[in-house]
């Protein structure tokens, strides 16, 4: 993200930014001055809030959910249970710094988010990588790498399974519902042996950004009491306005609300009040609409110039149903210091190199030939000229 700040004719590939030109600014003047001139929820928006976030905006959140789920009975689907954020990022760290302690390990899909993979790494967390299949997480894995676990002792280290399960950052994969149903009664068998409860971390980051296929409900549907649910306002909205939530089952809720606590008092106030006049208004709906036609045109464009401009027999990669990436695998290397990265560098164009997307794994040997392609901030004309260059990169580092 900074290279692309810094460097202003550098066509990037590669950071998560979402669409630029599509930001809602009329929409988010309009509800600022909505909020602004009534009086009484003015002075309300500008004073402290709670910890857990606004009730309307937790109230707005759970009932859209719960929708999105087609689950009516669970008892997680109430407002107590959510708890408002500073984007998704703040509730994927308070989870992972209130549940496990340094040594502890996490498992996560082989590749994952390597934001999170930070995140793991500055709190002395390990992580074991279960493999991904077109339909998510290699469930034969999972067993495999519970068993290895179990047979070395080290199940009580085992607190929970991350899983970015809606068009997946990077490799752009959904997890279906018969795999998060299998993968929690695998984590249930193995709780036993490690003496205490293993959760399923779902990061649904990129669910709301689905522009083909049908809504697979989450984990919360499942489950009420092993799913920590962490979803988010940026990317279907505005990132800049950073909210984001969880939906936690207790005991984990108290605690991660009196770290929040002690964080922050609670997310801005008056960008939550966006929010809910966002959701209340329909503005967020019709926003969200517009951006799903958008990201499906964009991506639609990029595909369009790999298939044109990248050396067909030695590129592979999926057309995307949602989210903002392509993730491609090639037959050179593509990491930080390879020919391909540097002389795309060279070229000015940037590509997030697969191999930070790995877990430190050392029972096996992290790939280094995958590069992650976002059709997020750049401009269709850009990712055209973008893909032109790196298909002459690609075709000269052979
Ligand atoms: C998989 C995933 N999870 C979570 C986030 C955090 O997003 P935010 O904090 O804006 O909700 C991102 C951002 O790129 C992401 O890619």
């Amino acid at each position: 993200m900074q290279l692309t700040l810094d460097r202003p004719t550098l066509i990037s590939l590669a950071a998560g930014f979402t669409d630029h030109a599509s930001l809602p600014v009329m929409e988010t003047t309009r509800l600022l001055r909505s909020i602004l001139m009534e009086p009484k929820m003015a002075r309300r928006s500008l004073q402290y809030g709670s910890t857990a976030g606004d009730p309307a905006l937790r109230k707005l959140t759970i009932e859209r959910l719960r929708n999105l789920d087609s689950s009516l009975d669970s008892p997680i689907y109430t407002p107590e249970n959510v708890l408002i954020t500073h984007g998704s990022q703040q509730l994927l760290y308070l989870v992972t710094e209130c549940l496990c302690d340094p040594g502890d390990i996490v498992l996560v899909e082989d590749p994952t988010y390597f934001v999170y993979l930070g995140i793991l790494q500055s709190h002395g967390i390990a992580s074991r990588g279960i493999k991904l299949q077109a339909d998510g997480l290699d469930l034969k894995e999972l067993g495999r790498v519970l068993d290895d676990l179990k047979q070395r002792g080290l199940l009580p280290r085992v607190k929970m399974l991350y899983l970015v399960s809606y068009f997946q950052n990077p490799s752009g994969i959904t997890t279906s519902l018969e795999k998060k149903r299998a993968a929690l009664e695998l984590l249930k068998k193995y709780e036993k042996d490690a003496g205490h409860p293993i959760y399923l971390l779902e990061d649904a980051a990129y669910r709301e950004l689905r522009f083909t296929g049908a809504e697979v409900p989450s984990g919360l549907s499942i489950s009420s009491d092993r799913v920590i649910y962490a979803g988010t306002y940026s990317k279907p909205f505005a990132t800049g306005i950073r909210v984001g939530y969880g939906v936690v089952p207790e005991p984990l809720l108290t605690v991660l609300t009196r770290v929040k606590g002690n964080h922050d008092f609670g997310t801005s106030h008056l960008l939550q009040q966006i929010l809910r006049a966002a959701l209340e208004s329909g503005a967020y709906e019709q926003h969200l609409a517009l951006l799903q036609s958008r990201y499906s045109a964009k991506a639609r464009v990029l595909t369009r110039a790999m298939e044109m401009e990248f050396p067909s027999d030695a590129i592979q990669w999926e057309k995307p149903a949602g989210g903002l990436y392509v993730w491609a695998k090639t037959d050179v290397p593509t990491g930080r210091k390879s020919k391909v990265f540097n002389g795309a560098l060279e070229e000015n164009v940037l590509y997030v190199p697969g191999e930070v997307c790995y877990p430190e794994d050392p029972t096996r040997r992290a790939p280094r030939n995958t590069m992650r392609l976002s059709f997020g901030g750049a401009s269709k004309s850009e990712m055209r000229e973008g893909i032109r260059r790196l298909g002459k990169v690609l075709r000269a580092g052979r």
